[in-house]
């Protein structure tokens, strides 16, 4: 397995597998990877003939007040789970080699970025599709492949590559969870003692979310509610929005009818953790 540090090295990687007719699928990650990470990197490296993953804590996607200098950072530990996932190469930029020191130029969708985490966090997505949009033009992959546990940016990466032609295939990946519900997420490291317990609210708002959906509950407002006092239940969770949107547009339902995404950020101590379900009535 190749680590590539710069542009050009991992442009060299993905074109001498290009003279070869080789696929190349692309797993864009911010590194400290876990199961739900390698699932998409398993999805990846059966459907291509080479799998590249990216391993870069993207500073543009930060807000001025959020985790960006303690997100962790174990290349070592990641590129041992890439190899023995069979990866073939991982791009590790410094964000110097990824951004320059002039960097003026960004992708933005306008529209599903604004609501949901958009709401609290205004530059994220703008941050997201931009190094995701470079990541597609330094690698070029026939595939790329991301997570529903982000499910807006999923969205969002959907759109902007639908907005823009861009050549990719973009496969979404179903959420991994620990075995007690909690979804996998590099920021769960952050949760200490009873927190880690608290955090179990996300999954079990979302079970009883989808218990009184299957029960026949359809007003939003009510299910909502029914969440927002499960959450209330630990003492160090803060909600910052619980949302039930049309799947597609990502735009706020009264009623529950077809396709509908359950969302919710809630802070868990000073953790920021996102989980999410798609319902249909
Ligand atoms: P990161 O949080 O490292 O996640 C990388 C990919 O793994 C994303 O597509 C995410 O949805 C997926 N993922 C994370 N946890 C998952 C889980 N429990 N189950 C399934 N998939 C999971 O998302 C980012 O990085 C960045 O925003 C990035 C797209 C790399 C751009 O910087």
């Amino acid at each position: 397995m190749k680590i590539c540090r710069t542009k050009a090295e991992i442009r060299e990687f993905v074109a001498a597998a290009r003279v070869r007719g080789e696929s190349i699928g692309l797993v864009p990650t911010m590194g400290a990877l876990h199961e739900g990470h390698m699932s998409l990197v398993k999805q990846s490296v059966a459907d291509n003939a080479r799998t590249v993953v990216s391993v870069f804590v993207n500073p543009t996607q930060f807000g001025p007040n959020e985790d960006l200098a303690k997100y962790p950072r174990q290349l070592e530990a990641d590129a041992r789970m890439c190899e023995a996932a069979r990866v073939d190469a991982i791009f590790a930029p410094e964000p110097s080699e990824m951004y320059g020191n002039d960097f003026s130029t960004y992708v933005e969708e306008t529209k599903l970025s604004r609501g949901l985490c958009g709401v609290s966090r205004p530059t994220h997505f703008r941050g997201v599709t931009t190094v995701v949009m470079k990541l597609f033009n330094i690698v070029q992959p026939d595939r790329a492949y991301f997570g529903q546990k982000d499910a807006q940016q999923a969205t969002v990466i959907r759109r902007m590559v639908r907005d823009l032609d861009v050549p990719v295939e973009v496969v979404v990946m179903p959420t991994i969870r620990e075995s007690d519900g909690l979804a996998r997420s590099s920021r769960n490291k952050y949760l200490e003692g009873g927190l880690r317990q608290e955090a179990l609210v996300l999954s079990k708002a979302l079970a009883e979310a989808e218990k009184r959906l299957k029960a026949g509950e359809r007003s939003a407002e009510a299910l909502k509610m029914a969440m927002r006092e499960i959450i209330a239940k630990a003492p160090h969770a803060r909600i910052d929005y619980v949302e039930i949107v049309d799947a597609e547009t990502l735009e706020s339902v009264n009623e529950v009818r077809g396709k509908a995404l359950i969302a919710l950020a809630v802070f868990v101590g000073t953790t920021r953790l996102i989980d999410n379900r798609v319902l249909s009535e």
